[in-house]
């Protein structure tokens, strides 16, 4: 990539940021797309989240990968070619095809070429042999694997992190038959789901005692005043996570701490004391309705495996 394309993308990445903070916030109630989240900073406070003691779906997701794979592996059969959407680190690609059959190759997908060289990268030291092909694509949006598995392998999407929970269960609808289009006639999914459970583990889960995960929602406000010419004084907003009983989920607030005003690129909003800007929801689901959720995206949900506490689920879907 030039240079010059590498700036074009940042302008473009700049003006839609501003875009949707001033569409977000002329909103009632305010609302900011959680995908901005994500600068090097969110990253990297990400990444402490998934370690917190508070934070159990990463590591229960990668107990499950453990202590069910030999039967994922036999459910999948040898020779799958792994698409994974959103590979992050590379993390659980590396679990997942450690406990695999002879898998075929390794295909991450995202539209950050950075994240996907990083866990293209993981996975070769991993194992030397192995096929690599990273796809630079935006994986909401339809896109085109073909050329880069050997043969007539076949696909087994994996998408795990309970990603899924982001999306408005519509979107999930729309990104699960996206997906499946996107890959092979045949093809299967490996999908993490979290589960429904206490309002108490939730909301500790979100809202953690060392106070990581505040960190990580107020850096979107300090991400706007970086990028998008906003006055947003941290100090002036606490973090707080609800469970929304009716919908099933948590959602993250940036509560405002007493009546104020904000400029963003140039444009003033007025916040009430006690205003919230809704900046990420994280779906939770029974297994009844993640079943109900594939099969309206045209999956057939074959087998899920969980732990011991029934915290996370890990599904296995066939197109
Ligand atoms: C992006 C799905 C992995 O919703 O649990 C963690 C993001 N937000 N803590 C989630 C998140 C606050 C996370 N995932």
């Amino acid at each position: 990539m030039s240079g010059a394309v590498d700036r074009d993308a940042a302008t473009a990445q700049a003006q839609a940021l501003r875009a949707d903070a001033l569409a977000g916030l002329a909103g009632t109630p305010k609302t900011l797309p959680c995908k901005w989240l994500y600068d090097a900073e969110g990253c990297r406070l990400f990444e402490a989240i998934t370690r917190l003691p508070e934070y159990y779906p990463t590591r229960t997701e990668m107990r499950i990968l453990e202590e069910s794979g030999a039967a994922i592996a036999e459910a999948i059969g040898p020779g799958a070619a792994v698409v994974e959407f959103g590979p992050g680190d590379g993390a659980k690609a590396v679990q997942l095809l450690g406990t695999l059959q002879a898998p075929a190759a390794y295909l991450p997908v995202d539209i950050a070429a950075e994240w996907l060289e990083a866990a293209a990268g993981r996975v070769s030291a991993a194992f030397p042999g192995l096929r690599v092909r990273p796809v630079v694509a935006d994986f909401t949006l339809p896109f085109d694997l073909a050329g880069r598995a050997a043969g007539s392998t076949t696909h087994l999407g994996f998408f795990p992190g309970s990603t899924i929970g982001n999306f408005e269960p519509q979107e999930a609808v729309a990104f699960l038959r996206r997906a499946r289009a996107s890959l092979r006639p045949g093809a299967r999914m490996l999908l993490g789901a979290d589960l429904v459970k206490s309002a108490a583990i939730l909301e500790a889960a979100y809202d953690d005692a060392a106070g990581v995960t505040a960190a990580f929602d107020l850096n979107l406000l300090a991400r706007l005043d970086r990028e998008a010419g906003a006055d947003f004084d941290l100090a002036a907003f606490r973090h707080e996570a609800r469970w929304n009983v009716e919908l099933e989920r948590i959602e993250m607030h940036l509560v405002a701490r007493h009546a104020q005003s904000v400029l963003v690129a140039g444009h003033r909003f007025r916040f009430g004391a006690g205003e919230s800007i809704h900046t990420e929801s994280s779906h939770k689901y029974r297994p009844d309705r993640l079943r109900a959720l594939a099969e309206s995206a045209g999956w057939r949900p074959a087998r899920m495996w969980t732990d011991p506490e029934q915290l996370f689920s890990v599904w296995l879907l066939e197109a």
